[in-house]
């Protein structure tokens, strides 16, 4: 589907489809609605009292226009309350105006641009959102599926925003073209995601990550098994050992044009399949497994807008790539092992792997002495529990940094929520025999166990750890998608790096 502007009158527009709105309660349209409403002889207000259309946020009425105006349907879609009415009303208007054309059949789609009046929201913004949501939420992801040739012929094929005011048409150029490589660079996160892990290989990865810096012209470096032996990267590859897959692990830079005003690492965990390793975990936990790379997914595909979006900031990305699975080479509850910086490990359990392939990660890029670390991680079950597939949680050394994180998530429409860490968390994870093991207090502050031990590689460096294990995956369509991988974190990461970093 592509998206256009159009400068034309909502009522003069030729489509398929033509999506107004209405505030909750409201029973005289007006604004652009009105002016459809005047065209159309008072239809829409006549059928809004007949349906007893309440406009609920997101909620729709179909209307067929009957020749009295160059569009064929007409769709008024619900924005809710007018006092709450926000970036997040207009996210879930679009897209339940789209996907109710979607189910319309129609081709050719038509919207007033929500919000810019009465509602007072930038049309930049509002361009932005419309048409970012409205290709995030007909996301399907169908190469598997045998399709009907009327399946394939069901799709829409444009969405045009209308406006008339030619003080608001480069904003809105701007927020239609931003919109678009924001809903591509997420919707290649969840492609990677929705692949099975038997495509979805460390080796896929690296491949998909290869292509990402040709086509943005970055720097990349892959290291195999044997180069990561050569720097020490003995936590990532105890996680790797049981698997027939080989590990990659993957680097990306971008510099800007100018002096870069500061350098930001960005690292995703990329577990392909987590199996639990010996640490087997039960069938039904293994189900959705193949989405432990979802921080991997969102780096790269973030790193898949450099070339448009040119940020001002230098960034490094790091995936380190492996399975973990259980075998014959796998490694064990109770090994020692020492990572990149020296520090060793007891593992106590080896489905908390994630941890260990980021203290390599971690350790590799703080190195280099980035500004700051931002880590994407698909970590603990303990975070599901807390806050649901509804929010990220957040962890940090610096409240500064994560500050800036959570604004440019909340702004996004992708939840942040922050979990403390306290020094009574950093006792938890030491170990009788080594510097720290790999798990917890049992049962206790999951989440924060994980972030404490990561903490332990950035070397005091400005740190900000987003556990992405809820909102990664959803058992329900919402506003931004079908069930399943979200591509959670794109949004947050392009919105950070180019407007808060
Ligand atoms: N990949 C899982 C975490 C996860 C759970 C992600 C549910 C998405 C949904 C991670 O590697 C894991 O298994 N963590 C363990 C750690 C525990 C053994 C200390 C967990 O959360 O149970
Ligand atoms: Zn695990
Ligand atoms: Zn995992």
């Amino acid at each position: 589907m592509k998206v256009i502007l159009k400068n034309q009158k909502l009522e003069n527009v030729t489509c398929d489809a033509l999506i107004v709105n209405l505030f909750e309660g409201e029973k005289t349209p007006g604004g652009g609605t009105g002016a459809v409403d005047l065209a159309l002889d008072g239809l829409i207000k006549k059928v809004i009292k007949e349906e007893d259309f309440k406009g609920k946020i997101g909620s729709t009425l179909v209307i067929r226009a009957s020749g009295l105006i160059s569009a064929k349907k007409i769709i008024v879609v619900g924005l809710g309350e007018k006092e709450k009415f926000d970036l997040n009303a207009i996210r879930k208007a679009s897209a339940g105006a789209i996907r109710t054309a979607k189910r319309e059949k129609a081709k050719t789609v038509c919207t007033i641009l929500h919000g810019a009046g009465i509602g007072k929201i930038d049309p930049k913004d509002a361009a932005q959102i419309i048409s970012e949501v409205s290709q995030l939420a007909l996301y399907d992801f169908d190469k598997y599926k045998s399709k009907s040739k009327e399946e394939l012929k069901n799709k829409i094929q444009t969405l045009m925003i209308a406006e008339i005011d030619k003080s608001k048409l480069k904003d809105i150029e701007a927020g239609i073209k931003r919109g678009n490589i924001v809903a591509r660079a997420q919707k290649l996160a969840r492609d990677l995601v929705t692949e099975p892990a038997i495509v979805a290989t460390p080796t896929k990865l690296a491949n998909v990550a290869r292509q990402v810096a040709k086509e943005n012209k970055l720097k990349i470096k892959v290291l195999d098994r044997e180069a990561c032996k050569k720097l020490g990267m003995t936590a990532f590859l105890a996680v790797a050992q049981g698997s027939e897959e080989p590990p990659k692990f993957i680097e990306i830079k971008y510099l800007p044009k100018g002096k870069p005003r500061k350098h930001v690492a960005i690292v995703g965990k990329g577990v392909t399949f987590d199996s639990g390793g010996l640490s087997l975990k039960p069938a039904n936990s293994m189900e959705t497994m193949k989405d432990d790379m979802s921080g991997a997914a969102a780096v790269i595909s973030t790193m898949s807008t450099m070339k448009e979006l040119q940020p001002d900031v230098a960034i490094t990305m790091i995936v380190a790539a492996t399975e973990n699975m259980p075998s014959g080479a796998a490694y064990r509850p109770g090994d020692v092992i020492r990572a990149m910086n020296g520090k060793t490990i007891e593992i106590l359990n080896t489905d908390a792997e994630g941890r260990v392939t980021l203290a390599d990660a971690v350790s590799y890029v703080a190195r280099q002495k980035p500004d700051e670390i931002i880590d994407l991680a698909t970590l603990t079950g303990a975070c599901v529990v807390a806050l649901g597939d509804t929010a990220n949680g957040v962890m940090t050394n610096n409240q500064k940094l994560a500050d800036k994180i959570i604004k440019a998530g909340n702004e996004t429409g992708e939840r942040m929520w922050q979990l403390p860490l306290y020094d009574e968390d950093r006792e938890k994870i030491k170990s009788d025999i080594a510097d720290m093991i790999n798990t917890g207090s049992k049962g206790k502050s999951g989440a924060q166990n994980g972030a404490v031990f990561i903490e332990k590689y950035v070397d005091d460096i400005p740190w900000v750890h987003i556990d992405i294990a809820g909102p990664s995956w959803i058992d329900k369509e919402n506003e931004y998608g079908p069930k399943g991988p979200t591509g959670v974190g794109v949004r947050t990461l392009i919105n950070y790096l180019t407007n808060h970093a």
